[in-house]
């Protein structure tokens, strides 16, 4: 029993620092790996403008596009790594070659929005800002030193950071402090529009993570009509027959 309790405390340990995700995110949000269309143009911009530098070394092609119906011919325009759709989501830039360019290799991403949380990936990616002395031309407020370049820049367009502002409250408590970027060259979308990309390319990446989560949560509801209307009953059912014959 004992042993019992302590398995179950560290589970709940262990899921709470999970969700906690180990460190401090410069925005919050909230994926929806069920969002079909998002899901869909994530995976677009995802084959644009990542995969030459990163893998999605556990995805399948044909995975995605039976989970999310994406017809055929879509498909085959997403595919320009390879032409087979039973094939894995591979980049096309040799790992060796990579790491020496950029100092690191551009790691695999199929499980990193699972690793580093949706937040902190979201976060990321708008985070990106302009420093001279980095070789990029650009650095990271989520991700200090980063070595990828700004590749969304065009969208986004470049920002500088600026003063940090703290926004204490009467009580002392730090309220949420936005981060401190100004916008100092103009991109081709406006920001509401590149938070959009973003928050697809994000919902894309967590469907990539758990592609069987959105199954497993039906699942769970089946589970559960199944316990309120057969299971309780039955075990009802099962407790007056063996009681019948003490009273
Ligand atoms: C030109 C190559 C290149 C392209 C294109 C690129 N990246 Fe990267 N990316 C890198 C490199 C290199 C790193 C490693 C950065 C580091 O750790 O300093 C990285 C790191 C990351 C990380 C952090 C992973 C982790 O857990 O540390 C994320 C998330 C990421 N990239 C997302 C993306 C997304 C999304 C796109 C497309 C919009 C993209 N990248 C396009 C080179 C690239």
């Amino acid at each position: 029993m004992n042993r019992l309790i302590i398995a179950l405390s560290m589970l709940l340990t262990a899921t709470a620092v999970s969700a906690a995700g180990g460190g401090h995110v410069l925005y919050t949000f909230e994926p929806d790996a069920k969002n079909t269309s998002s899901v869909q143009r994530g995976a677009k911009y995802f084959m644009n403008y990542c995969s030459g530098c990163h893998s999605m070394e556990y995805l399948r092609f044909n995975r995605l596009a039976q989970d999310h119906a994406i017809p055929d011919d879509l498909l085959s325009k997403l595919m320009f790594t390879t032409d087979k759709p039973g094939e894995h989501i591979l980049s096309a830039m040799p790992q060796e070659k990579a790491a020496e360019w950029f100092g690191q290799a551009p790691p695999d991403l199929t499980l990193t929005a699972r690793l580093r949380g949706a937040d902190w990936v979201y976060s990321f990616l708008k985070s990106f800002y302009l420093d001279d002395s980095k070789a990029t031309g650009t650095n990271n407020l989520q991700l200090p030193g980063a070595s990828m370049p700004h590749v969304l820049g065009g969208l986004q367009g470049y920002q500088v950071l600026g003063e940090e502002e703290h926004h204490d409250d009467a009580g002392g408590h730090h309220g949420p402090v936005e981060p401190p970027f100004e916008l100092v060259v103009d991109g081709e979308l406006s920001a509401k529009e590149y938070d959009g990309v973003v928050a697809d390319l994000v919902n894309f990446m967590s469907y990539a993570a758990e592609p069987g989560k959105a199954k497993m949560h039906d699942r769970g509801f089946w589970a559960l009509l199944y316990v309120i209307f057969i299971l309780i009953p039955l075990t009802y059912a099962i407790k007056r027959e063996f009681w019948k014959d003490v009273h």
